[in-house]
């Protein structure tokens, strides 16, 4: 089967195109490397059942022509911003690589007449509901992020554009992911900023900011276990058993490093900046009962990610 990943070239995309390749599909990647590099599929290269095309997918012309080019029986569409803390200063940002993104994609599918569609949501559509067990069906959906309410509107398309074009979409609502290869979040930043100053790390906000980190390869077998969906909309929570705090994450980097003392400087306040949801709890009772679960822990994920990205952006 020909599918097609859009931000392919990303952390996770990267990921799932390896894993589709070797589950004996084609992939089509797309990707404008906006954040995503192709550095990051060039080992991908020489396998016969990949492509690699540059392309804006906001960008209906361009879009189209891809389609045209090579109309896929499968979208996986991760393309966004993924940079969140920056679109709090730059809104915009979100509305073309997270919304456009996403309309430009559904409407390729109708006029092309491709009917599965994967989409890579977020915990952040439900925003800071703090001590709430987040659940797909029951929780309120109210982002506090532009990043959140991108990803929101997304779903709210892909809802309209299923009934319309009796599409099969399969909708994950993604914790923190992390492993090798990652490009940006905390334990990136960490594991950067010890490199160049060994002694000491700023750390936004409290320290005590605690969410559920999921190991990459777990997500993306997840993924491809359930890509297969029946006709509608299927929306899960993906989760992992565990949260880890934003301290602990300074306290295994730092570990996993060889270094000792290292001075911690909190920034203070609950979130690290305006929009983060310091603290979530999901209900993944709804992915456990259908046959998935992550096979690493948070606190096991973080460690693996750190090990595995030690030395420089090496993946496994
Ligand atoms: N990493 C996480 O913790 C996390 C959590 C929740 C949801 N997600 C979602 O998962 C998806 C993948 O995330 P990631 O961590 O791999 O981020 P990433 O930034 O590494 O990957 C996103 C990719 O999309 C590409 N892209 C952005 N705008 C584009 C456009 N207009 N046209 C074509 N390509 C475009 C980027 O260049 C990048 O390669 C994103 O949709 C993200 O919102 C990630």
């Amino acid at each position: 089967m020909k599918t097609m990943v859009v931000g392919g070239a990303g952390f996770i995309g990267t990921h799932l195109c390896e894993a589709l390749l070797n589950n004996g599909y084609d992939v089509i990647c797309v990707d404008n490397f906006s954040l995503g590099d192709s550095d990051h599929v060039n080992h991908l290269i020489k396998n016969a059942g990949f492509t690699l095309i540059e392309a804006d997918a906001s960008d209906k012309t361009e879009l189209d022509k891809v389609f045209a080019d090579y109309t896929p029986e499968y979208v996986f569409h991760l393309a966004a911003n993924s940079d969140i803390q920056a679109s709090a200063g730059n809104p915009e940002v979100e509305y073309k690589n997270t919304y456009s993104t996403t309309f430009q994609i559904l409407d390729c599918m109708r006029r092309y007449g491709v009917k599965k569609l994967f989409f890579s949501s977020t915990s952040a559509v439900y925003g800071d509901k703090r001590d709430e067990v987040l659940d797909e069906n029951t929780s309120n959906l109210s982002p506090i992020s532009y990043y959140g309410a991108a990803k929101l509107g997304s779903e709210a398309l892909i809802s309209a554009f299923t009934y319309m074009n009796d599409l099969s979409s399969l909708v994950f609502r993604f914790p923190n992911v992390i492993g090798p290869g990652l490009t940006h979040g905390v334990v990136f930043d960490f594991m950067n900023r010890l490199a160049i100053e060994p002694g000491k790390l700023r750390i936004l906000g409290d320290g005590r900011q605690t969410k559920p980190y999921i190991y990459v390869t777990d997500l993306v077998e997840a993924i491809i276990q359930f890509m297969d969906a029946d006709k509608g909309v299927t929306l899960y929570n993906i989760g992992v058993d565990g949260a880890t705090s934003v301290t602990s994450i300074a306290d295994i980097v730092a570990e996993e490093m060889g270094l000792k003392d290292v001075k911690y400087e909190y920034t203070g306040g609950e979130g690290g900046w305006k929009g983060d949801v310091p603290r979530f709890k999901y209900c993944i009772d709804k992915v456990h009962k259908a046959g998935w679960s992550a096979k690493y822990t948070s606190d096991e994920a973080v460690r693996m990610t750190v090990r595995a990205n030690l030395g420089g952006s090496v993946r496994e």
